[in-house]
């Protein structure tokens, strides 16, 4: 799976970091742990995440202190957002002291959880220097939420958590909504009501063949504009501008004053020209698109004893060959779940 980094410790440095179609860095998302308490069925299906699923050992993953090493530098190349991902990064055993590490850098800091454990870590999250959070919500109705994640957790612990995110100050806070077309689009109304009005920005993702165990079917993709004329319907919408440019998500406000909702839709409408994210995984291979076939291992450069200049010509260098557009060009050959060599996003990181 890994690519090997020697050839390329002598690229030259001199000029901006730029991919091979124009698109700069800015984004690094960085997966802590690949476990997690759930087992949404689009994204870790019991029957292959079952007991006898072999996770990372612990001597595999990156230390914080090799985290904020590669943080640093990604810093140093143009990165303003990182955003830390699993699995369910709040597994990961003192988190708050990586955060902690992170938030002296000047980005801004997210996360992206279950909410599991937000009512629990929300406050410790935010005096160690989080900026906000987003969390992840398949449904409102309970039954339909268990049905999600698959391991009968209610859906009222979750509510909890956003409202103690909220309360410590972790705002805006965006809650995501894979919808799976048959599974849970019947919550796209209740949802839509449930959180108008609350100042939290909810946000439908369309379903996506990332990795190749959840069973991905192009009709239980539910494409983002039949989202947007279901609400609609019941209460009127207009398009927003984009905060940023490359922002994945596209924005619609409520006309009532009502607030604002946001839909995803990689699949129907793919955004790899505006792509300016890197991804690493959490045992430090770093990979340049979601549906990357294979990483580059930092983790061997970090423990083979790299100095940070070495580093960032390994950084550079991958970033500059990067040329991935995997959304643009997916095919329904690409999106087999049995093609080869696609990673799993509970590994790469959401
Ligand atoms: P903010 O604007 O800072 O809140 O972050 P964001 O809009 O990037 O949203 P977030 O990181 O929560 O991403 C939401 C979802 O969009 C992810 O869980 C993925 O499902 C999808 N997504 C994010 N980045 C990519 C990407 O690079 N490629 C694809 N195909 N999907 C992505
Ligand atoms: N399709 C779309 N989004 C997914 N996520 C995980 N798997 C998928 C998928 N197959 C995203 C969701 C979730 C986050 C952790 O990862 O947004 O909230
Ligand atoms: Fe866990 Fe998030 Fe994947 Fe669900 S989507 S199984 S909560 S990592
Ligand atoms: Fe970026 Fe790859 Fe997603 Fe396209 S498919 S937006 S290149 S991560």
């Amino acid at each position: 799976m890994a690519a090997p980094l020697i050839g390329h410790d002598l690229a030259p440095l001199d000029g901006a970091l730029i991919d091979r179609r124009g698109r700069r860095v800015r984004d690094l998302r960085i997966s802590v742990t690949d476990r997690c308490n759930f087992r949404c069925v689009y994204c870790m299906p019991k029957s292959v995440f079952d007991h006898e699923y072999n996770f990372l050992p612990r001597a595999n993953l990156l230390s914080f202190e090799e985290i904020f090493r590669v943080a640093h530098i990604f810093v140093d190349h143009g990165v303003e957002k990182i955003r830390i991902t699993g699995g369910e990064p709040l597994l990961r055993r003192h988190i708050e002291n990586l955060i902690e590490k992170l938030a002296k850098l000047p980005v801004e800091l997210t996360l992206t959880t279950n909410g599991s454990l937000l009512a629990k870590k929300a406050r410790a999250l935010k005096d160690a220097g989080l900026t906000r959070v987003t969390v992840s919500l398949d449904g409102i109705d309970d039954a339909v939420f268990k049905r999600m994640n698959d391991v009968d957790y209610p859906v009222g612990d979750v509510l909890d958590g956003i409202e103690a995110a909220a309360a410590a100050g972790l705002a805006p806070i965006k809650v995501n909504c894979v919808v799976k077309r048959g599974s849970n689009d019947d919550q796209i109304l209740p949802l839509a009501r449930h959180f108008r009005n609350s100042g939290h920005i909810l946000r439908f993702i369309e379903f996506m063949d990332v990795g190749s165990s959840n069973g991905w079917r192009m009709d239980e993709v539910l494409p983002s504009a039949d989202v947007i004329a279901r609400i609609h319907e019941e209460f009127p919408l207009e398009a927003i501008d984009a905060n940023y440019h490359g922002e994945v998500a596209e924005r619609w406000r409520y006309k009532d004053g009502a607030g604002e909702i946001g839909v995803i839709s990689s699949v129907t409408q793919a955004f790899c020209s505006t792509c300016t994210r890197i991804r690493l995984s959490t045992e430090g291979q770093l990979y340049t698109c979601l549906f990357a076939q294979g990483g580059h291992d930092l983790r061997g450069a970090l423990r083979r004893g790299a100095g940070d200049e070495q580093l960032r010509r390994v950084i550079a260098a991958v970033w500059r060959e990067r040329d991935d557009r995997y959304s643009e060009i997916r095919t329904a050959a690409t999106a087999l779940p049995d093609a080869p060599g696609k990673i799993e996003m509970s590994y790469i990181g959401g």
